[in-house]
């Protein structure tokens, strides 16, 4: 299917995110074979690095599956014998050129050759490597791609700017801006859920939902990463990216077709829609050292490379609304935080309780703790539960809460493809159903830029939480103050 030579070019290859997520997901590409035939990896990098000790970097960090094959050693060999190194400075177009030639050897036994950029690089540099790359490494027979990874910007603002400079050297259609989290399988799969299955659509409104609530939550604090944390926060890190994704392609109105344009059109929609965030609906936190059981977890201020005293939140609870016909008055409820007490993300529904119940008194009237719930469980232990009522087996007449169970590890014996893997292929196919077009950033910017210049206008104090806690109280009374509970894994 994809007869041209494919090269990909990760820029920035010496970072983190090259090493644990890019060449691991670039090899499980080759792995599964949907690497196109005639394939080159290149590094780039200021740093000095000969094409070996490029291949002993990412060797140390490419893994054969859990179903490995025995082949498996066999192609890593191959596939890092298709990997070089190029060192360069990022904003030359003569160190791109160099890299241009570089490639036109290895993909001059095909006539046409496509080229894939990764820009793994800080924001304040995206420019000018789009730059220097386009001009110097555009490929002259092919496709040129280049993908881009937040922060887009930080505010309204800075977007906008970034936005301006990037058209100058690429166009929409070449830029693929990655959130991770759409690549993920039970974000890809949320649409399946709801589209291909009689039972869900017809629920999904204010009319049968109550609140939906959006959570991602880990057990760790920003240990060493605090330094660029510090500057963006929980708010620009998580929520208007990941969570706000998952809530419009969770609410948006049915596309007319499964076709990028169309699914993206329907999800801009949705954050045009959404009402300006009120500030009494925000609750910011940020965790604190804790002492328990003898282990000393260290507190956000405690990382050497935060600046002391940061009033940066590692924690944000809020309520959005989505003022159109079918979601008016459902409380969207997002939460982030880092250093809590798990690691897991998930989309819980709930409904509104059953008119009329005729078991209410079994209930002990507490209808809403008995409604259902759907949870999409995104990680780990990926799956989807519903929360029903069932009679206790028996002769008496006792009503049980419990759950339609998919999990995903007892149901399919498939290992899940991470993001990064589906979201690289999508890109070499042209796929762009999972990544964020530009309106959509500036309809997200639009909704949270008020709120983080409040934050700073008014010097709000996070509310301080322990390391391995549920995090500030306030998102509880937040939740209550709309008649909702967060759910709890039943
Ligand atoms: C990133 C954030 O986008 O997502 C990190 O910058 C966060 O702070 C990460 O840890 C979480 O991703 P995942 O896939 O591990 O849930």
């Amino acid at each position: 299917w994809h007869h041209n030579a494919l090269s990909v070019v990760v820029v920035g290859a010496s970072g983190d995110l090259a090493k644990k997520k890019i060449f691991p997901a670039l090899f499980a590409i080759f792995y599964e074979g949907m690497m196109p035939k005639h394939f080159n990896i290149y590094g780039f990098a200021r740093s000095n690095m000969s094409d070996d000790e490029f291949r002993d970097l990412i060797a140390a960090s490419l893994t054969c599956r859990v179903d490995q094959k025995e082949d498996c050693g066999d192609k890593m060999e191959y596939f890092l014998d298709r990997c070089f190194y190029q060192p360069g400075q990022y904003g030359s177009e003569e160190d791109f050129k160099k890299l241009s030639d570089r490639m036109t050897e290895t993909e001059q036994h095909q006539n046409k050759a496509d080229r894939v950029f990764y820009l793994s690089i800080p924001p304040s540099i995206f420019t000018q490597v789009a730059g220097a790359a386009s001009k110097g490494a555009s490929s002259p027979s092919g496709w040129t791609r280049v993908i881009v990874e937040k922060p887009f910007g930080k505010d309204t603002e800075s977007f906008n700017k970034l936005s301006a400079d990037l058209y100058q050297h690429l166009s929409e259609e070449q830029m693929y801006r990655i959130d991770h989290y759409l690549g993920k399988e039970l974000i890809e799969n949320l649409t399946v859920l709801r589209f291909a299955n009689l039972v869900f659509e017809p629920l999904w409104s204010r009319q049968f939902i109550r609140n939906v609530q959006v959570i991602f939550s880990e057990n760790f604090g920003t240990e060493g990463r605090g330094g660029y944390f510090d500057s963006y926060g929980i708010i620009r890190d998580v929520l208007q990216n990941h969570l706000l994704q998952i809530v419009s392609l969770f609410a948006m109105e049915t596309p007319t077709s499964l076709a990028a344009e169309d699914i993206r059109d329907e999800k801009v929609k949705v954050l045009r829609n959404m009402l300006p965030i009120n500030m009494d609906d925000v609750v910011i936190g940020q965790y604190k050292g804790r002492n328990k059981h003898g282990v000393k977890k260290p507190g956000y201020l405690d990382d050497k490379t935060v600046p002391a005293g940061s009033r940066c939140p590692t924690f944000c609870a809020m309520a959005m609304f989505i003022n159109n016909s079918r979601w008016d008055g459902v409380p969207f409820l997002l939460k982030a935080g880092k250093a809590l007490k798990s690691r897991t993300a998930e989309i819980r529904v709930q409904f509104r309780h059953v008119p009329g119940n005729l078991y209410s008194a079994k209930l002990n009237q507490d209808l809403d703790r008995a409604a259902n719930e759907l949870v999409i469980k995104i990680q780990p232990d990926e799956g989807i539960y519903l929360k029903i009522n069932n009679k206790l087996p028996g002769l008496g007449l006792t009503l049980d809460q419990t759950k339609l169970d998919l999990s995903y590890s007892s149901r399919y014996k498939t290992h899940l493809p991470d993001a990064y893997e589906r979201l690289i292929l999508d890109v070499i196919n042209g796929d762009k159903r999972l990544f964020i077009r530009n309106d959509e950033l500036e309809a997200a910017w639009k909704l949270f830029t008020p709120v983080l210049q409040e934050i700073e206008n008014r010097e709000m104090k996070p509310e301080l939480y322990p390391y391995g806690s549920r995090g500030p109280v306030g998102a509880h009374y937040l939740a209550a103050k709309y008649g909702v509970r967060w759910g709890d894994a039943l």
